[in-house]
């Protein structure tokens, strides 16, 4: 592609959009004849790009570009769960929650309400949560503008940056949006989110006394497929990280939960066997860090043991944060005797 066939800054938007389709019609005859990969250079890419997010949604179509969501656009989650999950799983989830008690929000020591100076090299002072509100929404604005992954940038509709309560003691962490969070802007709202959010019932927890992200806060693209997801790419993972990482400053929480190998992988750097690590205790830069399965790998397992192996590292969790713990949860999945 030739950057010189970019409109100009005073082009007028008819201009710019039969540019547009010129460019995308080019580009599918090239993939008819079997293309898979063009050259672009980065500064052409990145010209494309800001023009497209310059554009306002709905102010012209370039749907193949423009975003068409951002997170303080999404919909209630209460709409947004589905209410079909494949039926073993949910009903297992369902009778180990039932009778479980209303949600309580996790007890233990509250934030302090002003930042308290530490000494250098100590753990960073606690935020004031006012101060935690207004940098998260901070960086929801500036995420929802990111174009470091181009390629994802003109795929998504919505860059899915975490949901919950920022004063919250506990984080989770999964791999990245899929299509039902792309489409509502929340993590988590799928099929394994729905199975999530019943982890988190049985943990007397709801998904606002939690806060939820991902490692990647774009859906990763799968061109040519209509549906379907991909892990994603080491190169992603790394360029996205920064805002996971900003957040995990933002909400300083006492313990994080890594779902899935990929997640871990994200957060510790390098791949690692989930089979292998879950259950044991890690750090992230001085966080204790839960590695458990990802709640969509016990969909497809619909394995009793898994379960029972997520349920103990949730017990663990809630031990760290000194939440009680009745008898009956303690036996949540164990085999029948
Ligand atoms: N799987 C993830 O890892 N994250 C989501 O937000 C949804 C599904
Ligand atoms: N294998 C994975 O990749 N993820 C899981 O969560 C469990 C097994």
């Amino acid at each position: 592609m030739d950057s010189t066939a970019l409109p100009s800054q005073n082009a007028g938007m008819a201009g710019y959009r039969e540019l547009l389709d010129a460019t995308i019609s080019h580009l599918e005859g090239l993939q008819e004849s079997g293309e898979r990969l063009i050259e672009v250079d980065r500064l052409t890419l990145a010209g494309l790009m800001t023009k497209a997010v310059r554009l306002k949604p709905g102010a012209d179509k370039a749907p193949v570009l423009a975003p068409k969501t951002t997170p303080g656009e999404r919909q209630p989650a209460a709409a947004a769960v589905p209410r079909s999950l494949p039926s073993g799983a949910a009903a297992r989830w369902n009778r180990a929650v039932a009778g479980s008690g209303p949600a309580n929000r996790i007890p233990g020591p509250a934030v302090s309400s002003s930042v308290t100076p530490g000494p250098a090299g100590a753990p960073a002072p606690k935020r004031d949560p006012a101060a935690k509100e207004a940098a998260m929404n901070d960086l929801r604005r500036r995420a929802a503008e990111c174009i470091r992954c181009p390629h994802l940038a003109s795929s998504r509709r919505s860059v899915v940056v975490g949901v919950g309560d920022v004063n919250a003691r506990l984080l989770f962490v999964g791999e990245a949006p899929g299509a039902d969070e792309d489409r509502q802007g929340e993590p988590f709202v799928g099929a394994a989110g729905e199975l999530l959010t019943r982890i988190l019932v049985a943990m007397n927890l709801s998904r606002d006394q939690v806060f939820i992200a991902n490692v990647l806060k774009c859906r990763p693209d799968t061109p040519g497929q209509s549906h379907g997801n991909r892990k994603p790419t080491p190169g992603e993972m790394a360029t996205c990280l920064p805002w996971l990482q900003e957040q995990i400053e933002i909400l300083q929480p006492e313990v994080m939960v890594a779902l899935g190998a990929t997640a871990v992988e994200g957060l510790l750097g390098r791949p690692m066997s989930i089979t292998r690590l879950r259950g044991q205790w890690q750090d992230h830069r001085g966080i204790p860090l839960m590695p458990t399965y990802h709640p969509a790998y016990l969909l497809r397992s619909q394995s009793p043991a898994d379960k029972r192996r997520v349920w103990e590292d949730m017990l663990a969790v809630m031990e760290r944060l000194a939440m009680p713990i009745s008898e009956r949860q303690r036996g949540f999945f164990l085999p029948k005797p």
